[in-house]
C-alpha cells in the first residue's frame, strides 16, 4: 500500500488573499488524534511535494479539514491555494505530533496558544469531547496581525455554541480570545503580552495561570514557539520532555515554512 492516501477536494474557502482552508474526503481506515498533524501535498514534476499539515477537522467527522497560509512562492501553497473541488491531493496515512491532549496532566484551566495557522490544531481540539471532560476552562487565544485573518471566528462563537452534542460545553467552557496586532480591533496586541501583563484574565474573568493546575498547549511560527515556552517556563510550567512523557505544555513544532 503507498504512503499515500489520494483524497478528493470536497470544498474550498478562502478567508482573505493569505488564508484558506479546504475539505478532503477522508479514508476510512485513517485514525488520529485531535492535534496531530499529517503530510498532504501533490506530486510536482513526477514527485510528491509534502508539508506537515494539522488536521483541523475533528476525528469523528467523515472528512478532513486543512487551513493553510497562501504563499506566491512557496513551493506547495502557491499551487494547493488553486486547488477547486474534485481536485486530488495526497495524504499521508501515518499522523503524528505532540499538540495531544494525552501528553498533558490533568488540571483545571486549558490554554490554547495559536497565532496565525497554528489556529488548526485547535479547532480540531475545540471539538473534541474529551477536552471538556478534562478541563473547567478551554481558553482559545488566537493572535493575528490582521482583523481578516481572524479565520473560523463566526464558527467558534456562533455555530459551536449550539454544535448538537457539544454545544453546552462549549458555550459553558469555551472561552475565544482572539487579538490583532497590526489593526484597530477590541484585543489589540501580542498574546504574549497579555498574559504577561494580566490583561487576558482581567479580560476573560478567569484566574492567572497557575502551573499547578493550568495546562497549555502553543502553535504557532518559531518565533512565537520559543517566546511562548520560555514565557511558561518563567511561570513555572513543565514542558512535556517528549512524546508519551505529559507535561503542563505541549508544543508543536512541524508548521514552518510551507
Ligand atoms: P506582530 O504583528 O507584533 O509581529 P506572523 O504572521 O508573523 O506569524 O504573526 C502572527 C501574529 O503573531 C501577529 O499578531 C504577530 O505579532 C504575532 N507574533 C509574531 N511573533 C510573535 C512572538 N514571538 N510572540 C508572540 N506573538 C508573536
Amino acid at each position: 500500500m503507498s504512503k499515500f492516501a489520494l483524497e478528493e477536494v470536497l470544498s474550498v474557502h478562502h478567508w482573505n488573499d493569505t488564508l484558506f482552508s479546504f475539505r478532503t474526503t477522508r479514508e476510512r481506515s485513517l485514525r488520529f488524534k485531535t492535534g496531530q498533524f499529517v503530510m498532504i501535498g501533490l506530486e510536482v514534476n513526477g514527485k510528491p511535494l509534502m508539508r506537515a499539515y494539522s488536521i483541523a477537522s475533528p476525528n469523528y467527522e467523515d472528512h478532513l479539514e486543512f487551513f493553510s497560509i497562501k504563499v506566491p512562492d512557496g513551493p506547495l501553497t502557491s499551487r494547493l491555494q488553486h486547488l477547486k473541488v474534485g481536485d486530488h491531493i495526497m495524504v499521508s496515512r501515518k499522523p503524528t505530533g505532540t499538540l495531544v491532549c494525552d501528553d498533558l496532566l490533568p488540571g483545571r484551566n486549558l490554554y490554547m496558544l495559536s497565532t496565525g495557522t497554528g489556529l488548526a490544531p485547535f479547532m480540531s481540539l475545540i471539538q473534541d469531547p474529551e477536552v471538556y471532560e478534562r478541563f473547567e476552562k478551554v481558553v482559545l487565544v488566537h493572535g493575528v496581525r490582521e482583523v481578516s485573518e481572524l479565520a473560523y471566528a463566526d464558527f467558534i462563537t456562533k455555530e459551536l455554541p449550539a454544535h448538537e452534542y457539544l454545544g453546552e460545553d462549549i458555550a459553558e467552557k469555551l472561552v475565544y480570545y482572539p487579538t490583532v496586532t497590526r489593526e484597530e480591533f477590541h484585543t489589540m496586541g501580542r498574546l504574549t503580552d497579555h498574559i504577561r501583563s494580566g490583561k487576558l484574565f482581567e479580560d476573560t474573568g478567569l484566574p492567572p495561570i497557575d502551573p499547578r493546575q493550568d495546562r497549555a498547549m502553543i502553535c504557532g511560527s518559531p518565533a512565537m514557539l520559543d517566546d511562548t515556552s520560555a514565557l511558561l517556563d518563567e511561570l513555572g510550567l513543565n514542558i512535556s520532555p517528549r512524546m508519551g512523557e505529559p507535561g503542563d505544555y505541549v508544543i508543536e513544532r512541524a508548521f514552518v515554512e510551507k
